[in-house]
């Protein structure tokens, strides 16, 4: 039977950049993923990264192509009232973000760790086994059963994975809300609408004009959850975003033919604790934010963060301090990664014929637009909260 100090499973972000960052501090890992590296390259998903990110994505050296293509944000601009307002992130905390596609940040993932044999791609069946005491994953690959014995599990399968799954319900709380809402988005190779990312709260409904790059956007518009991508032909798309700027960015978007489009439903989610014995649960396979606020990646960053930190601890020095203490130290920025997400959604989006609640949104953004307090709230949430407990190893 082969070993491992950690078995991870899933290579998305999370599991990858885990086992890139243990490698590092010279402690094996072993990861299973059930697609195939192709296919874990191709997902377009998140574009936003916390500068805490971009500095845990260089200490595990993979950020070399991401601090040269990235592009560095200073600011965001809410769009409303037929207007639009910069919240200059920079000027109001001193930290920017950096426009990078979860795709090419998974791309340098997958280049790292190919070196090392540590990924078993196209693997199934996988199971948990003795997660409290002596854990072991079973699994099938090129057609034969095997098994794993390792020291501690890393869950990063995501939200639909096996590991939350493996505890018992009764073990866990599940903290769940589910938005009545979705966001179409489309990908295309014409240049971006505006040199920052522009959210744009509109009778019609949200819409998000965000990029890839100097040349590449990504748009993003609010739809019912009974939306049929059948019936949103390109030129349907770019109409209905023209009609939700202000006139001034309407007159200047720019349309071509799409990349890729999609439709997502939007959740928040948070199952506690996340430590289970010796299976530890990371990034979306313990927690889920609306996109709105950029967080999901980031916090499944930060939840990386913690859990190297605290199996460098254990394999470095013998204490299982840090690890025991895992749980709680991620809950504590989910939880608040949690709220904001949660905000600014509730803010942006138009979806109850509530003339009270719509009111209401337009006076705070018009009080966030002109109250430094309220701008720097938001923008300290907006460009990712620090971390106040051990530095790196
Ligand atoms: P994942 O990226 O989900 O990776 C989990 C991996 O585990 C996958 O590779 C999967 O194939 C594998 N896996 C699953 N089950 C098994 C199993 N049984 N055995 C082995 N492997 C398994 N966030 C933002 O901030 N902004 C966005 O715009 C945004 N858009 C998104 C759009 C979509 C469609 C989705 C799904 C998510 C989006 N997110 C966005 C969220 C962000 O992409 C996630 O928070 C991030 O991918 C989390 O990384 P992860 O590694 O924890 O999980
Ligand atoms: C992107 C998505 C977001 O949810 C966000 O807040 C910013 C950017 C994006 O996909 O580019």
């Amino acid at each position: 039977m082969r070993s491992t100090q950690v078995a991870i499973i899933g290579a998305g972000p999370s599991g990858l950049l885990l086992s890139q960052l243990l490698s590092r501090q010279g402690i094996d890992s072993v990861v299973l993923e059930s697609q195939s590296p192709e296919h874990v390259q191709a997902r377009i998903r998140a574009g936003l990264l916390e500068w805490t990110t971009v500095q845990l994505l260089e200490a595990a050296g993979v950020g070399a192509r991401m601090l040269r293509e990235g592009l560095v944000h200073d600011g965001i601009d809410l769009a409303f009232a037929n207007g639009h307002h910069r919240i200059d992130l920079k000027g109001l905390t001193g930290r920017s973000v950096l426009v990078y596609g979860q795709n090419e940040l998974q791309r340098d993932l997958v280049q790292a760790r190919a070196a090392s044999a540590a990924v078993l791609w196209q693997v199934s069946e996988v199971m948990l086994h003795d997660c409290a005491s002596t854990p072991r994953v079973s699994y099938t690959h090129a057609g034969s059963r095997h098994e794993l014995r390792c020291d501690f599990l890393a869950g990063c399968d995501g939200y639909h994975g096996v590991s939350r799954a493996s505890v018992p319900r009764a073990q866990r709380a599940q903290y769940e809300r589910v938005y009545p809402f979705g966001w179409l988005g489309l990908l295309a190779d014409v240049p971006p609408l505006h040199e920052e990312l522009v959210y744009a709260h509109h009778q019609r409904g949200f819409a998000l004009c965000s990029m890839r790059s100097r040349s590449r956007s990504r748009y993003y518009l609010q739809c019912s959850l009974e939306e049929d991508l059948a019936q949103w032909p390109d030129s349907r798309f770019w109409d209905e975003l023209r009609a939700r700027l202000p006139d001034c960015y309407a007159a200047r978007l720019l349309s071509g033919p799409s990349l890729e489009k999609s439709i997502v439903p939007l959740r928040s989610f948070v199952t506690e604790p996340m430590q289970f014995g010796r299976l530890f649960l990371v990034g979306d396979a313990a927690h889920i934010v609306p996109p709105t606020g950029a967080k999901g990646l980031n916090l499944a960053a930060a939840d990386v963060r913690v859990l190297w930190q605290g199996l460098t601890e254990f394999y470095r020095g013998g204490s299982a301090t840090l690890l025991g203490e895992y749980s709680a130290r991620a809950l504590g920025r989910v939880w608040k990664a949690t709220r904001f997400s949660w905000w600014f959604t509730t803010l942006l989006h138009r979806w109850c014929a509530d003339p009270f609640a719509e009111r209401l949104k337009e006076a705070e953004l018009e009080y966030l637009a002109h109250s430094a307090a309220a701008s720097r709230s938001l923008a300290e949430n907006y460009v990712g909260l620090g971390f106040d407990q051990p530095e790196a190893p």
